[in-house]
C-alpha cells in the first residue's frame, strides 16, 4: 500500500483570547503525525508569545516578512510548503480581510498567495459574529471554497453566551485530520432530519422531546466531509447549521413531513434522525386553553412516519433510520428494520443518547450488527458516515 506522507500545515494564529487554545492545537496535529509550521499575526503576539509555539513545534515562528534572509519571497514561500492553512483562531478583523483579499500583513498575503486550501476556524464575542458584515464575509469565504469550522456556542471569554466561541482543540485536530481523508460520497445528495418536532397544543403550549438535534447536526457535518450535499430539515434546536448545509427549519411533524416531500425527489441517501413526535393534538387552541377545576383530555391522533414513507416510495433513496429504545434494544431495532423496510438502522439506548454529547452506537443491517463504541457524537457520526458510504456503495447505487 502506498505510504501517505504527513501532511504539512501552515497553522496561522490572529489576535483573539482563544488564541491560547492554539498551543494545544499544534501539540494534537503534531501528535497525528503532520508537521506543522506556526505563523502569527502581530495582534496574536499580544495574547501568546511566539516562543511558545517556537518551543512547541521545533521551529522558529513567522511573525513578519521584513526579517527573511531567503529568497525575499517571505510572503509566498511558506504557503508553498503546506499541505493546508489552518487560521485558529481567526478573528472577525481577519476574515474580513481574508474576504476581501486583503495581504498587509505576512499572514494575511500568506493566505491570499496559496495554491493550497483554507481552513478558518471563527472565534469572537457574539455580536461580531451575527453582525451583518461578519456573515456577509463568511458567506463570502464559503464561496470562495474555504472550509469554516465552528464556531461553537457557549460561555464566551467576555461572559456573554452565545455562538461565537472557537471550537476546541481536540475538536478542529478531529477536524483537519476529517478534512485529508478521502470523500467517498462526492456530489450525493443527502437529506437528513435532526432535532425533535413540536406540536402545538394551544397557543403558548405543545408537545415535544429533549432530542437537542447535536448527533442529526454531527450526521449533517460528517456528510459534508464526505463530499455530499446535504439538506438538514431540523426541528427547533439551539444549533448552529454547519456552514455548507441548506438548512430547513421547521416545527411540527407535519411540516418536517412537507419539508421532507419537497426535497427527496432528487436524493440519493435520507437519513432519519429527528425525533418525531408519535402523535399530535387533533384539533390544537387557537388561544390560550384557560384552567379550570375539571381535568383536561386532549385527542391525540398520528403523525405520519416521514421515514417509513420515504423508505416505501417507489424509487426510494438509501433509507437510513435512528431508533431510541429504553429496553431491549437488539430486539426492537430489527423489528422496526424490518418494518419500514430499512438497509440501514442505528439503534442507541434512549437515556444514554438524548440530549448528551456523547453516546453509543449499534448498526442493524442484513448483515447484523456492529457497536460503534461510547465516543463523542462527532465521532460517532464520522464512523456512521463511513458505514453508511461502504453499504450505500455496496447496494449498488
Ligand atoms: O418508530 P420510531 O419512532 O422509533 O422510529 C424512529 C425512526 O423513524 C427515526 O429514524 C425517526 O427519525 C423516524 N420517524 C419518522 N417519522 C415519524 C416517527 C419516526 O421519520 N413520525
Amino acid at each position: 500500500m502506498e505510504q501517505q506522507s504527513a501532511k504539512r500545515i501552515l497553522l496561522g494564529i490572529t489576535g483573539g483570547i482563544a488564541a491560547y487554545k492554539a498551543a494545544e492545537l499544534l501539540r494534537l496535529l503534531m501528535k497525528q503525525g503532520m508537521e506543522v509550521q506556526v505563523a502569527m499575526t502581530e495582534a496574536a503576539c499580544q495574547f501568546i508569545t511566539p516562543t511558545t509555539m517556537q518551543g512547541l513545534s521545533g521551529k522558529p515562528v513567522l511573525t513578519s516578512q521584513w526579517n527573511d534572509t531567503g529568497n525575499g519571497m517571505a510572503h509566498i514561500n511558506p504557503s508553498r510548503a503546506a499541505d493546508a492553512i489552518v487560521i485558529a483562531p481567526a478573528t472577525a478583523d481577519f476574515i474580513a480581510r481574508l474576504a476581501h483579499g486583503l495581504a498587509n500583513d505576512l499572514l494575511s498575503s500568506l493566505c491570499l498567495a496559496r495554491n493550497c486550501p483554507l481552513l478558518v476556524a471563527p472565534a469572537m464575542n457574539r455580536e461580531m459574529w451575527q453582525n451583518a458584515a461578519t456573515q456577509r464575509n463568511i458567506a463570502q469565504l464559503l464561496a470562495d471554497g474555504v472550509q469554516v469550522l465552528g464556531p461553537d456556542c457557549g460561555v464566551q471569554a467576555c461572559g456573554e453566551q452565545g455562538m461565537g466561541r472557537m471550537l476546541e482543540a481536540e475538536r478542529l485536530a478531529q477536524d483537519i485530520a476529517a478534512f485529508f481523508q478521502p470523500r467517498q460520497l462526492p456530489g450525493k445528495r443527502i437529506l437528513i432530519t435532526a432535532g425533535p418536532t413540536y406540536e402545538a397544543i394551544d397557543a403558548v403550549r405543545g408537545i415535544t422531546n429533549r432530542s437537542s438535534g447535536k448527533m442529526g447536526y454531527a450526521v449533517a457535518q460528517a456528510a459534508l466531509e464526505q463530499g455530499a450535499e446535504v439538506v438538514l430539515v431540523s426541528g427547533p434546536v439551539a444549533l448552529a447549521k454547519p456552514p455548507g448545509v441548506q438548512g430547513v427549519d421547521v416545527v411540527s411533524a407535519a411540516q418536517m413531513f412537507e419539508a421532507v416531500q419537497q426535497h427527496v425527489g432528487d436524493c440519493d441517501i435520507f437519513i432519519g434522525v429527528a425525533a418525531v413526535a408519535d402523535y399530535r393534538v387533533a384539533q390544537p387552541s387557537e388561544q390560550k386553553i384557560k384552567k379550570s377545576a375539571g381535568s383536561l383530555t386532549l385527542e391525540l391522533v398520528p403523525n405520519p412516519d416521514i421515514l417509513a414513507h420515504v423508505a416505501s416510495l417507489p424509487h426510494p433513496p438509501f433509507c437510513v433510520g435512528f431508533a431510541a429504545e429504553s429496553e431491549n434494544l437488539a430486539e426492537y431495532a430489527e423489528q422496526k428494520r424490518r418494518a419500514k423496510k430499512l438497509p440501514l438502522l442505528v439503534g442507541n439506548l434512549a437515556q444514554q443518547a438524548i440530549g448528551n454529547d456523547d453516546n453509543e452506537l449499534v448498526l442493524f443491517d442484513d448483515s447484523g450488527s456492529h457497536i460503534l463504541p461510547r465516543a463523542d457524537k462527532f465521532t460517532l457520526a464520522r464512523q456512521l458516515m463511513q458505514h453508511i458510504a461502504l453499504r450505500y456503495k455496496g447496494a449498488g447505487k
